[in-house]
């Protein structure tokens, strides 16, 4: 399997739950590296731009509010089929739904404070990278 690079963020309820280092913790022991992070307070206009996807959605204003009700940690995951393996870990949207195990269900509350965000495919990937680092904050970890 070829080594990606996926973009996960740990969104404001999960940093306000102090459990940044744990959240971490699990992309490591997945075999999953740290090749960019950064602690920030998105504006409005970031948050909407990183969800533009979902612009015409019922709970975009909500995801929104949600996403700059404090700080977020995003960064970039290095590693064999990290767009995947990020996605195994998180579980599903709705912790409700999610796998014992995984990230939203042991973190997360509901489908609306749901702990991380994690891109979906290779594409989504090389797009919310961008939007958050330029290519020379990125360290290679490996090859
Ligand atoms: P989505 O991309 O479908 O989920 P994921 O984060 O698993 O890729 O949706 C983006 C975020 O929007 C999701 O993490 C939480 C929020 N959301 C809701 O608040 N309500 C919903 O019904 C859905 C589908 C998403
Ligand atoms: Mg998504």
């Amino acid at each position: 399997m070829a080594v990606e690079r996926t973009l996960s963020i740990i969104k404001p309820d999960a940093v306000a739950k102090n459990v940044v280092g744990q959240i971490l913790s699990r992309f490591e022991q997945a075999g999953l590296s740290i090749a960019a992070a950064k602690m920030v307070q998105l504006s409005q206009a970031d948050a909407e731009g990183f969800y533009a996807e979902h612009k015409e959605r019922p709970f975009f204003k909500d995801l929104v509010s949600f996403m700059i009700s404090g700080p977020v940690v995003v960064q970039v995951l290095e590693g064999e089929g990290a767009v995947l393996k990020n996605r195994d870990l998180m579980g599903a949207t709705n912790p409700k739904e999610a796998a014992a195990g995984t990230i939203r269900a042991d973190f997360a509350e509901s489908i609306d404070a749901n702990a991380v965000h994690g891109s979906d495919s290779a594409t989504s990937a090389a797009r919310e990278i961008g939007y958050f680092f330029a290519e020379t904050e990125l360290c290679q970890r490996t090859r």
